[in-house]
């Protein structure tokens, strides 16, 4: 028995992984970082992904040795332990190395990362939901052409690179999410629906630009430089200046949409929301992207327990117990 034989035979694709088990299988390395402990010692933080989903792992040994080794992007035969850390699981690898030709049970088409729900569904869903909610034919026009546009790459397109909707379809989630609570909640308080629903529709499609996810995870250099709100503009200016006799005060409304959706400048918003939809818009983005963390919390996470451990974006520890 060699150092890749331990643990249960078959694939064994992260969404099925259990706390204690060993395994030995392909993972694709999406990041790299390394780091040190407290008491100075080098370890490897990896983030790991196959079709099914993303797993952190820690290297606490030969790290420098398999720092050379590895290139993010790359599969690996990976063998190691699932634990809990903090209400999640991660694998504590023991060994790994690069696949070889021939490696049975290895197939290419397992990192194709697929959206976890139907998304060729709610991008159809969130398309018609616009053509049925906009009257204003520059706003139905800009829509169409964002679909045309941008349709595809949204499908399988991140939410982020961590946090909250970090993962394949994240995005058309989020910006779906965004939509539906414009529309229940814009006419209680008489907001411009049609400025809110573009807003939302545009307010992060600059993470598209913002960082790749295949095949490694890594931010761009549009993104470092540039961040997902100003991408977001440019994006939206491109495309408004496609279409002829654009109200120029209308797209400054959306365009201080978009810059504000951060809510404040130390969150990497140029300007604060000074309108009420710009200030709705803000807090339903906040509102998703915190929930969606509560909700990938509660995913994982050991059974027994019945709160998580501290979570940072949250500010708290969350009660597990369903
Ligand atoms: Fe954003
Ligand atoms: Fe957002």
């Amino acid at each position: 028995m060699n150092l890749f034989d331990k643990g249960k035979a078959g694939p064994r694709f992260i969404d099925s992984l259990q706390t204690g088990e060993n395994v030995s299988w392909f993972y694709r390395v999406q990041e790299i970082v390394k780091k040190k402990t407290k008491n100075g010692d080098d370890f490897l933080d990896l983030t790991l992904m196959d079709k099914t989903g993303r797993l952190p792992a820690k290297i606490w040994n030969n790290v420098e040795e398999y720092h050379k080794l590895l290139r993010a992007g790359d599969v690996y035969k990976i063998s190691g332990e699932i634990r809990d850390y903090r209400g999640k699981k991660q694998i504590t690898v023991s060994h790994l190395r690069a696949i070889a030709s021939g490696d049975p049970g290895f197939a290419p088409g397992d990192f194709d990362e697929s959206p976890p729900f139907d998304s060729e569904a709610l991008l159809a869903e969130t398309f018609s939901l616009l053509r049925d909610n906009l009257s204003d034919p520059h706003l139905c026009r800009l829509s169409e052409m964002f679909k045309e546009e941008y349709g595809p790459v949204f499908r399988q397109a991140y939410g982020a690179q961590k946090i909250h909707h970090a993962f394949a379809g994240g995005l058309l989630q989020h910006t779906h999410s965004l939509l539906k609570m414009v529309l229940a909640i814009a006419p209680h308080y008489g907001l411009d629906k049609e400025l809110l629903l573009i807003g939302a529709l545009f307010h992060d499609i600059g993470k598209t630009a913002e960082f790749n996810t295949q095949p490694a995870l890594e931010t761009t250099l549009a993104g470092g430089l540039l961040g997902h709100l100003v991408i977001s503009l440019t994006i939206f200016l491109e495309m408004k200046n496609k279409i002829s006799d654009f109200p120029e005060a209308l797209s400054i409304r959306i365009q201080h949409l978009i810059v504000s959706h951060h809510g404040e400048k130390e969150f990497g918003s140029p300007e604060v929301p000074k309108t009420k939809e710009a200030y709705l818009l803000h807090l339903l983005d906040l509102l998703d992207s915190r929930l969606n963390i509560f909700s990938e919390q509660l995913k994982g996470g050991e059974a027994q327990k019945l709160f998580s451990e501290y979570n940072q974006a949250l500010g708290t520890r969350i009660l597990l117990d369903r």
